[in-house]
């Protein structure tokens, strides 16, 4: 009996480091156990065939598992769902070159996780909105002007009011929704502060600085005491991270019917840094317009049901396709949309 178990050891071992296991089974101590058996007298023979008889079992499923084993390394595997040709012989599909993420979808996970370090939460928008977010909780009651500033795509679906529906022309839609999502905060003793990267549309003439689709940034932060300051430096802070290098900042007044005062705000060319008098970004101007922004406007806050009184805020609105376009030196912003593989295949 103990030769048996002596055996078997030995023999395992040799079927796991085997290319040809099958032959284990023609070793000669293997065989000799049978040879052992014809001497053995009538009571003992039943016992030690059947342990010889167990032990082949095992050996031959060992063999089997160290077969298929082999086989997993052997095979080139076979995708049966690709295409055959004519001849029955597969068709070779794969890209010799795999496919990347869009450039725009990379840079928003970029300034996401820049705001993200700053302490601004991360929110999305949508892509059908109604006109109480796009104009009456922003300050633009009905028949304002300012309406027409923007060229705003209408639905033929209605609202509760018989309000066309409409597709977002800025992220300020979501302003409202982000100050009442977070006005716990501010009970709290903590900001509001968020920012909403996602798609804009409007319905203007295209050429190279002008898509009908493109992506915004919105960042929004109300607290006790904010101030236009910490507005200019939230944004030259963000701006610096992002591309990486110290940057002016320039701002100068402007209209928004949703902040007061509001500014257009520059910044020193990312691209050439002043010193290029044909740089295509800044056209050797030194400086780029790249963002509206301003203090959030009392209205905006009441909408929300936050007391203006005691609390302020700032809030800005970037087009991130500039953004991008800015760091790597993009002529046009159609591009992006353009689905043209050889502009893709360069990030
Ligand atoms: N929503 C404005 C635009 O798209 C930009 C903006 C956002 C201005 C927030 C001020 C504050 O033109």
């Amino acid at each position: 009996m103990q030769d048996i178990s002596d055996v078997k050891m030995k023999l395992l071992a040799q079927i796991v480091a085997s290319t040809e296991p099958q032959d284990v089974l023609k070793a000669p101590e293997f065989k000799s156990l049978y040879s052992v058996i014809r001497t053995l007298e009538q009571q003992e023979r039943g016992v030690y065939g059947k342990a010889v008889n167990d032990l082949k079992i095992e050996l031959e499923k060992a063999i089997e598992r160290r077969e298929s084993e082999l086989l997993d390394h052997t095979v080139t595997p076979l995708d049966v769902t690709a295409p055959w040709d004519v001849n029955g012989a597969p068709v070779q599909l794969l890209p010799t070159t795999l496919g990347t993420i869009h450039p725009l979808m990379r840079e928003i996970a970029v300034l996401s996780d820049i705001f993200e370090r700053m302490g601004f939460a991360i929110e999305g928008s949508r892509e059908i909105d109604d006109q109480l977010h796009m104009f009456e909780a922003l300050n633009f009651p009905k028949g304002h002007p300012a309406r027409d500033d923007y060229d705003t795509f209408m639905t033929i679906e209605t609202d509760a009011d018989g309000e066309p529906l409409i597709a977002p022309a800025h992220t300020s839609t979501m302003q409202n929704r982000v100050l009442r999502k977070y006005c716990q905060n501010l009970e709290n003793d903590e900001p509001i502060a968020a920012v909403v990267p996602d798609r804009v549309f409007r319905n203007e003439d295209l050429d190279a600085r002008h898509e009908h689709t493109f992506y915004q940034v919105e960042g929004i932060y109300v607290a006790k005491g904010v101030h236009a300051g910490m507005l200019i430096a939230t944004l030259q802070e963000f701006l610096q991270a992002y591309y990486g290098k110290k940057l002016d900042v320039r701002v100068n007044p402007f209209y928004f019917p949703f902040t007061e005062p509001s500014f257009e705000f520059a910044l020193s060319c990312p691209f050439c840094e002043g010193n290029n008098p044909d740089c295509k970004v800044c056209s050797g101007e030194g400086w780029v317009e790249l963002l509206g922004c301003g203090m959030i406007h009392p209205n905006v806050l009441k909408a929300a049901d936050i007391d203006p009184n005691e609390y302020t805020g700032f809030a800005f609105g970037c087009g991130v396709d500039r953004l991008v376009m800015m760091k790597y030196g993009i002529e046009d912003v159609r591009h992006f949309e353009s689905a043209k593989l050889d502009f893709l295949r360069q990030f």
